[in-house]
């Protein structure tokens, strides 16, 4: 048998994380989404629980289970949805992670009956969505610690420490999807965090669960560094 025992290195902070994809609705029966598992964001919650955080997961939809009663989570489904209940979280968090996958587009209207088929093309106007993390960058007071994520298939550095800094964010934590088995629905990650003093992290290709534990401990020796 296998004992855990909850540390309290982060007992009394407030954890807002962001998990999984959203759904923007086209109809009432089709959506727009992406692969997205949510099984970084739930690793991370699960982790950050066990080093004694106060966690309150805002959640897209996705098939995990909901392992931990420790743990508060709010089901969301599109990206205005999320947004909203994350700027209300935000205001009473310590530490805010954005690992959700959210939509950057939405259709402009949702048709209200099924749309049928016909001999033309079908053209479906999209409008950007509010950017999550950026308006949280914006809206950081002192003392909040903000984590981003970034997806991205070529230039990834540049990219990742273009998201750090445009979104004001204190750690970007880059995914890369040129490495195979890592990402997207696999059950193993491989990632980058930078901080903005320069520093770099490297998890290797680890699982999500020893990904989350990583990011964990570089904001608890952020927290403590700071103290
Ligand atoms: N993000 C967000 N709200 C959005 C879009 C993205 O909070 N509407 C967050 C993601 O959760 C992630 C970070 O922003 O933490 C970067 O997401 P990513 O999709 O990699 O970057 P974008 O800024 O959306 O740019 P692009 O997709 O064009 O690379
Ligand atoms: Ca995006």
């Amino acid at each position: 048998e296998h004992f855990f025992f909850r540390g309290d290195a982060l007992k009394g902070k407030k954890v807002l994380i962001t998990a999984g994809p959203t759904q923007e609705l086209i109809d009432p029966v089709r959506f727009i989404s992406n692969h997205s598992s949510g099984k970084m964001g739930y690793a991370l919650a699960e982790a950050f629980y066990m080093h004694g955080a106060d966690v309150h997961v805002v959640t897209g939809p996705v098939n995990l289970p909901h392992s931990n009663n420790g743990i508060r989570f709010s089901k969301v489904v599109s990206a205005n949805e999320m947004y909203n209940a994350a700027v209300d979280a935000f205001k009473d968090a310590d530490i805010a992670v954005m690992s959700a996958a959210v939509a950057d587009y939405t259709p402009a209207e949702v048709a209200e009956e099924k749309i049928k088929k016909n001999d033309g093309e079908l053209v479906i106007r999209l409008l950007k969505t509010k950017d999550i993390l950026k308006s949280l960058g914006q809206l950081k007071k002192p003392g909040q610690l903000l984590v981003g994520f970034a997806l991205e298939t070529n230039n990834e550095r540049e990219n990742a420490l273009q998201k750090l800094n445009s979104k004001n964010a204190d750690l970007i934590v880059l995914n890369s999807l040129r490495d195979t088995n890592a990402g997207f629905g696999y059950d193993t990650n491989n990632v980058t965090v930078f901080d903005k003093e320069g520093n770099v992290f490297e998890s290797g290709l680890v699982s999500k669960q020893q990904v989350a534990e990583d990011i964990v401990n570089i904001i608890i020796k952020k927290l403590y560094d700071k103290a």
